[in-house]
């Protein structure tokens, strides 16, 4: 599959590395190739390629988007048009002052994503914990896989990003539509709220137990 990362620090680095390695060709939308977040994912990854943000939406079937929430309108307000069709993972999150939602929980980070490109298929996923838990080999093999909440309107789209999360190690669990994304939004709170506030370790992850469900 196509896929191209746009904000590829903390978030975006691991997941984009990690995808080229499971055989997805995985491009960094980037005006500045010789930025340092450019090149310490490539240091990370050199199979990772580069393209100007326009060309890299073109071409991709799934769009990563994983920059601070307030860059979100001047990341992606420009390839709005590019970004008609695509699936478009917003990994992003509003946090305000004091850990709360930095939309006063008044509508939520992803339904403005969802705004700034309305004929994007926005699924919102990979959000829920610190970017520790992105890495693949800092997750310890558990009898039970760590959660990956997500959610969407469109079920094509969902369909495709809960194959990469299946993928990339995490239990896929779908909580519906859009309109979720605050719900898991405040999940993120309580995630930061007991990590980087309380002193709760960062590999923190919840599991879902589907009690007496055989298959
Ligand atoms: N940190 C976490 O534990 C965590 C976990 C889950 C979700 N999130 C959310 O994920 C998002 C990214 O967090 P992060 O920790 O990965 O941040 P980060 O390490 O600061 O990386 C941000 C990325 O966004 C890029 N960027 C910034 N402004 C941009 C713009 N206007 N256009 C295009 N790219 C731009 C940066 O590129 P340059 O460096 O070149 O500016 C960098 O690649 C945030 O919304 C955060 O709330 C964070």
């Amino acid at each position: 599959m196509q896929i191209a990362f746009i904000g590829y620090g903390n978030v975006g680095a691991p997941l984009a590395d990690q995808l080229q390695r499971l055989g997805h060709a995985v491009t960094l939308a980037t005006s500045d190739p010789a930025s340092d977040t450019v090149r310490k994912a490539l240091a990370r990854n050199p199979a990772l390629a580069l393209a100007a943000p326009a060309d890299a939406v073109q071409q991709a079937e799934v769009v990563f988007l994983a920059t601070p929430f307030q860059a979100n309108a001047a990341a992606i307000g420009p390839l709005s048009n590019a970004l008609a069709g695509k699936v478009l993972v917003d990994c992003s999150n509003p946090v305000g002052p004091g850990l709360t939602h930095g939309l006063n929980s008044v509508e939520s980070g992803a339904e403005r994503v969802q705004q700034l490109a309305p004929a994007a298929r926005v699924v919102k996923a990979f959000s829920i914990y610190g970017y520790e838990n992105l890495d693949a080999a800092s997750r310890p093999a558990h009898a039970v896989k760590p959660a990956m909440l997500y959610c969407g309107d469109d079920s094509g789209a969902k369909a495709t990003v809960g194959g990469l999360i299946t993928a990339l190690g995490w239990d896929a669990v779908d909580v519906g539509g859009l309109d979720q994304s605050l719900a898991l939004e405040h999940m993120t709170l309580l995630w930061i709220r007991m990590v980087r506030a309380g002193g709760a370790s960062p590999y923190l992850t919840w599991g879902a137990l589907r009690q007496g469900v055989t298959a």
